[in-house]
């Protein structure tokens, strides 16, 4: 196995090194106690109004359920993002903005960035908006989106970001769930140069039964070209901007009251709206920044990833800004106007770590070194990569091509349910191998165990649970502790199952080996097959369904659909096509459907259960060692689909 030792260069200025992540490591774990010492130590990273002095409190037992850190601590977000920054930096810049048009930039100081969140808070206070209320944010990557979730925090509201990939529909239902008060949103988005339509998007949403607890619409004018906007609801956010003052008191929160919520997929049914609270998540969120990126004071960071993700809320916003370091926020994509785009935006603003994704990363490479080598990117020193597995290939490429083999690669393995990375190669820490997340971070304990939960030492393959907790966790499923409780703590009764796969190697390095649930990995977005399933059937053709995953080259998972017709559909190529565009309508382009087939049966038990992994195989083009059949209600139906799926 190949194993990539960090270069010198990297090596005589980094934070840590093998001896030292060793031994803080096994204190971070040794006891109970020294857990606990470790955490009260990293807490310090924050400022608090009042220092905690409890630190965990966990019992996941189901009938005493707990998950409490800090819990006497009090505190706000945002005076760490920004208000601490002001006496000793506040000309720094906070957020260097770069516009999807290259022509398009702005650098924000954290005293601008103060001034302007202060605005906004008393705005939303103005319009009757305060401590846990749910702010509803559907923006692109503008300023205006980490200027909103920080006014959020300040006041003590509650935000909830939905992607503005997302469709009406998408958006509508995290509206009802969330019971949102307020939205902001933009005009129009602009990515790639193509223009979407949010305004007009949150209008239709709004038609949508259960959203009338929202009372206003804050709309940031961001392409200028007109929208509807509706009398006494809607407001331009630089009306209510230049309408307020900067003196914005922050609201004292407690440390378990909620920052955010985030709704992400599951194996069954709807997203669920994901609870991260307030003194743990930013505690983690920091240290966890600090560790994994190696920071120094100068760094340039940017994390490519959206702030309607997890890695944007964590690694965009909260981490670099309550650490005092400068943040890129982009607006469009690596294709535009050319694929030299990343490089260019790293020579531009000087950015000295990236943060991207495997998917990224293939796209580019597929379109040859030339684009990536019109940069000189002399001002990069670590690469990150986090959503999916990488490939080797990619990770060589990476390594080698865009940051010319003397930057180290922390490949970080989290989930939008952990509040920040859990699992890494820290920088100088271990020699890397391509593909694997290799160690956990201080304080946390994977465990591999088989399915009934026996932990597995040594090299051995199983599933992912986390034992004990970290300040990071969510804490519950909004509006359904429940489903929290059954989807994360029965399967491995007294830890955190975390859905994914993992292996150990011989060396003691921990792999991702993917998800073992009915969850999709879309270029390194999570989606669910179940969500896709009921978004197709509500199209009239389509009578039954079952989606699996594919291998995909650039997306890494792609989305296969089996489809049965209703009775008098005709199989067309027009008619996949609107069952294609009719999912991508429900739930937004990510859902896009890779390969369709239509079949007259899928395989089922006898109990009615459909054979997902007949299914993953065929799609995968595996006809051969299809596995045990024999508990299947009707064996002739697979044939089938193997030439259903062959003459496709
Ligand atoms: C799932 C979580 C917070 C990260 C962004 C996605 C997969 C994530 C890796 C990695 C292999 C990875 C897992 C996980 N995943 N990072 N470095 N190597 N797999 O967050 O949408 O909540 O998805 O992404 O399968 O469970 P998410």
């Amino acid at each position: 196995m190949k194993k990539f030792p960090t270069s010198s260069e990297f090596a005589a200025q980094a934070n840590t090194n093998p001896e030292k992540y060793a031994q803080l490591y096994q204190q971070s774990i040794e006891s109970d106690e020294s857990n606990e010492a470790f955490w009260a130590k990293r807490a310090e990273l924050v400022d608090w109004i009042k220092k905690p002095t409890k630190i965990k409190n966990i019992n996941y037992d189901l009938d005493n359920f707990k998950i409490k850190w800090f819990e006497d601590g009090e505190l706000n977000v945002s005076v760490n993002c920004l208000d601490r920054h002001l006496v000793d930096n506040p000309y720094k810049p906070a957020i260097i903005w770069e516009g999807d048009h290259p022509s398009l930039h702005k650098i924000i100081s954290f005293k601008e960035l103060h001034s302007e969140v202060c605005r906004l808070g008393n705005a939303m206070r103005k319009m009757g908006v305060g401590k846990g209320d749910r702010v509803v944010l559907y923006l692109p990557m503008v300023p205006e989106a980490v200027v909103s979730m920080l006014a959020c925090a300040r006041i003590g509201a509650v935000h909830t970001v939905v992607f503005g990939g997302f469709s009406a529909e998408s958006l509508a239902s995290r509206i009802v769930d969330s019971q949102a008060k307020l939205v902001i949103t933009a005009d129009e988005g602009v990515r790639g140069g193509r223009y979407s339509p949010l305004k007009t998007n949150v209008d239709r949403a709004l038609d949508v039964d259960g959203t009338e607890c929202i009372e206003k619409v804050i709309v940031v004018h961001r392409t200028g070209n007109s929208v509807p906007m509706s009398g006494r609801r809607d407001v331009w956010y630089h009306t209510v901007i230049d309408n307020s003052n900067e003196d914005c008191p922050p609201e004292t929160m407690n440390a378990e009251d909620p920052l955010f919520l985030l709704y992400t997929s599951g194996s069954t049914g709807k997203p669920k709206g994901v609870v991260h609270t307030t003194g743990g998540y930013l505690t983690y969120a920091l240290s966890t920044f600090r560790d994994v990126f190696d920071v120094k004071e100068d760094d340039v960071f940017w994390c490519t990833a959206d702030v309607g993700w997890i890695t944007g809320h964590s690694y965009v916003t909260y981490a670099p800004l309550a650490n005092g370091t400068t943040t890129i926020v982009f607006e469009g994509v690596p294709q535009y106007p050319t694929w030299a785009r990343i490089g260019q935006i790293i020579d531009k603003h000087d950015v000295s770590i990236l943060y991207t994704a495997p998917t990224a990363i293939r796209a580019m490479m597929k379109e040859g070194d030339a684009y990536v080598r019109e940069s000189n990117r002399e001002s990069l020193r670590l690469l990150g990569t986090v959503g999916e597995p990488i490939n080797p290939e990619a990770w060589d490429w990476y390594h080698n091509v865009v940051g010319e083999g003397r930057c180290p690669i922390v490949d970080t393995w989290w989930q939008t349910e952990t509040g920040g990375i859990l699992m890494a190669p820290l920088p100088n820490s271990v020699d890397m191998k391509p593909g694997a997340a290799m160690n956990p971070l201080y304080g946390i304990k994977p465990v591999i165990v088989d399915s009934d939960g026996v932990e597995l030492e040594d090299a051995a393959a199983g599933n992912l649970i986390i034992k004990d907790g970290w300040p990071g966790q969510m804490r519950t499923i909004y509006g359904d502790h429940k489903r929290f409780l059954e989807t994360y703590y029965t399967t491995y009764p007294g830890s955190y199952f975390t859905g994914d796969g993992a292996m150990r190697d011989e060396d003691g390095h921990l792999w991702i080996t993917g998800r073992v649930d009915d969850v999709l990995n879309v270029s390194g977005h999570r989606i669910g097959t179940a969500e896709i399933e009921s978004a197709l059937v509500s199209h009239p053709a389509a009578a039954e369904t079952a989606i699996v995953g594919m291998p995909h080259e650039l997306k890494g998972q792609g989305i296969c659909a089996y489809i049965i017709l209703r009775n008098g559909e005709e199989d067309s190529e027009r008619l996949r096509g609107e069952l294609n565009r009719h999912v991508r309508a429900e739930i937004g382009p990510i859902a896009n459907l890779d390969a369709i087939y239509i079949v007259d049966a899928l395989p089922k038990t006898r109990s009615g259960k459909i054979m997902r992994r007949i299914l993953r195989k065929l799609a995968a083009g595996e006809f051969d060692g299809l596995g045990d059949t024999s508990t299947l209600a009707e064996a002739s139906v697979v044939d089938d689909l193997i030439k259903t799926v062959k003459s496709a």
